[in-house]
């Protein structure tokens, strides 16, 4: 009897918007993620392969299937949720940042980028918009170097720049393995030759299973919070990232005799303690010389400690750690000569043993052209008001003086960033903050740029892999079929193990 009704039902309503759409449960994702902390509000601290990391992970891979993405998780941890296109032949248009969080930050770094890409794609699919290339979803395991002293090895390990060894040797400061940790936490899984049987995978496995068939992949778009000033002395919501500075990291050891604190005369001292602190003022002196008084030039001496850590003890070691970054890479390396050097020259006059252990030195990286100018257009789509209609020519531009996942993956895929404004600058303090309306702008933002890559024109699979190889990338990955040629067992049809087209080097021939 209600037929008539049914038959004449009011038209579907409109779309809604994707900001509409995801404004609340995007923020309410956020405060749930920042429950999963060790230390108690407002400082959230979440590392790698901890209960919480892995109760964070849990949350994560809720929301990805309830997107109703295909999930993988490869053997460092990173999670893969994926919307399969019309042509993923094309390539596939990834998203994402992390989730661990640095002793007592704040709850938007990284986070915002994660929780905002799988947000992305249900608004894509909430309008029914359908994508030629694959699109996804990404949570990228230790962007920052809190546990093992190396930051991205999430990212590192997908765009294939994390060599074996170096995975094989880090350790946290119980001794305990990376790998030991990740398998712990139910990771540590490899792919082809060298799965070991039944026996734990070694390091050049797993990273094989993590790396991208660089054809797979073509290009990244990570969204995260500005952690400076600009965008809010602009009063702009959203900018755009043009490159992001070359960080750098050094662990610095002084050793000595030790001996008791009140009898050794203090002309007789040789005392590693007072090493670092000269050390730590030396790190502020090289980077403002070497740093030509650029405002992109930076040094942090961010951990000291002491052993044994008496009170009533000269100590007998004293680490502390340097991080120098620049967006000038040569002028950030004479800032790293410049504390080596004064490293050696205080170890010589107090006499006391140095090492000094080189744990990163990344390049800087310029974003992608094809990445900004969708990422422009998205923005100044959504924040008309902050760019007065002038469209994407005046979207704020900014370098990223921290580092992100991005930075890793500009190494091998086309890669770009979209910030979002934060208050005060603030970052890796708890008062870090976005407002929830700035962090939809971006994520609507974040929609509409991914909705254009992914629907772009069609870019030839062997154009990908060049685009890889012309930054650098290391191994060879047959753009069409995505496997990559080890020269081993199955062998690509189209490449040989240097990765040149088989055709090609038979022309050449
Ligand atoms: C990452 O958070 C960094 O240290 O820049
Ligand atoms: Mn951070
Ligand atoms: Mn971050």
């Amino acid at each position: 009897m209600h037929s008539h009704f049914l038959s004449t039902s009011p038209p579907p309503p409109p779309p809604p918007s994707p900001l509409s759409i995801f404004l609340s449960p995007h923020h309410f994702q956020i405060n749930t993620l920042a429950t999963f902390s060790s230390s108690p509000p407002p400082g959230i601290t979440r590392v790698l392969f901890t209960p919480e990391d892995a109760k964070a992970r849990a949350y994560i891979r809720g929301l990805m299937v309830e997107a109703g993405l295909q999930i993988t998780e490869d053997g460092v941890g990173n999670m893969r949720g994926r919307w399969t296109g019309t042509d993923p032949l094309r390539g596939g248009v990834a998203s994402g940042s992390h989730a661990d969080a640095i002793p007592g930050s704040g709850r938007y770094d990284g986070t915002v980028g994660v929780l905002g890409a799988i947000a992305a794609i249900k608004a894509l699919k909430a309008v029914g918009y359908q994508p030629v290339r694959t699109l996804e979803a990404v949570l990228f395991t230790s962007e920052e170097p809190t546990r093992f002293g190396l930051s991205c090895i999430g990212s590192r390990a997908m765009a294939g720049f994390l060599a074996a060894d170096r995975l094989e040797a880090l350790r946290d400061a119980n001794g305990t393995t990376f790998l030991e940790a990740a398998r712990a936490a139910g990771y540590g899984h490899g792919t082809g030759r060298g799965r070991n049987g039944g026996a734990a995978p070694p390091a050049h496995a797993v990273l094989r299973g993590c790396r991208i068939g660089l054809g797979v992949i073509t290009h990244f778009l990570e969204l995260h919070i500005e952690q400076g000033p600009a965008l809010e002395a602009a009063g702009a919501p959203l900018g755009l990232v043009t490159a992001i500075a070359a960080p750098a990291s050094l662990r610095v050891t002084f050793t000595g005799p030790g001996g008791h604190a009140g009898t050794v005369p203090m002309r007789e001292r040789r005392d590693p303690g007072l090493a670092a602190a000269e050390l730590a003022l030396a790190v502020e002196a090289a980077v403002a010389v070497a740093g030509e008084g650029s405002p992109h030039a930076v040094a942090t001496v961010g951990s000291v400690s002491l052993f044994p850590g008496a009170t009533n003890a000269i100590p007998t070691a004293a680490t502390l750690s340097v991080d120098l970054r620049d967006i000038d890479g040569p002028r950030r390396d004479g800032a790293l000569r410049a504390v080596r050097k004064a490293a050696r020259a205080i170890g010589r006059a107090r006499r006391v043993g140095v090492a000094v252990e080189t744990l990163t030195a990344d390049p800087p990286m310029p974003t992608d052209v094809e990445v900004q100018a969708a990422a422009a257009r998205a923005i100044a789509a959504v924040t008309p008001r902050a760019t007065k209609g002038g469209g994407p020519g005046a979207v704020p531009r900014l370098v990223s003086g921290a580092y992100h996942d991005a930075l890793a993956m500009a190494r091998a895929f086309r890669s770009g960033m979209i910030f979002i404004r934060c208050r005060g600058g603030l970052s890796h303090v708890p008062g870090e903050y976005a407002s929830p309306a700035d962090m939809a702008a971006g994520v609507a933002a974040l929609a509409l740029a991914l909705g254009d890559l992914g629907a772009g024109p069609p870019l030839v699979g062997r154009d990908a892999g060049r685009v890889a190889r012309e930054r650098g990338a290391t191994h060879a990955t047959c753009p069409v079929t995505g496997r990559v040629d080890d020269g081993g067992g199955g062998a690509c049809p189209f490449r040989n193990k240097e990765g040149k087209e088989r055709k090609a080097d038979k022309a050449a021939a």
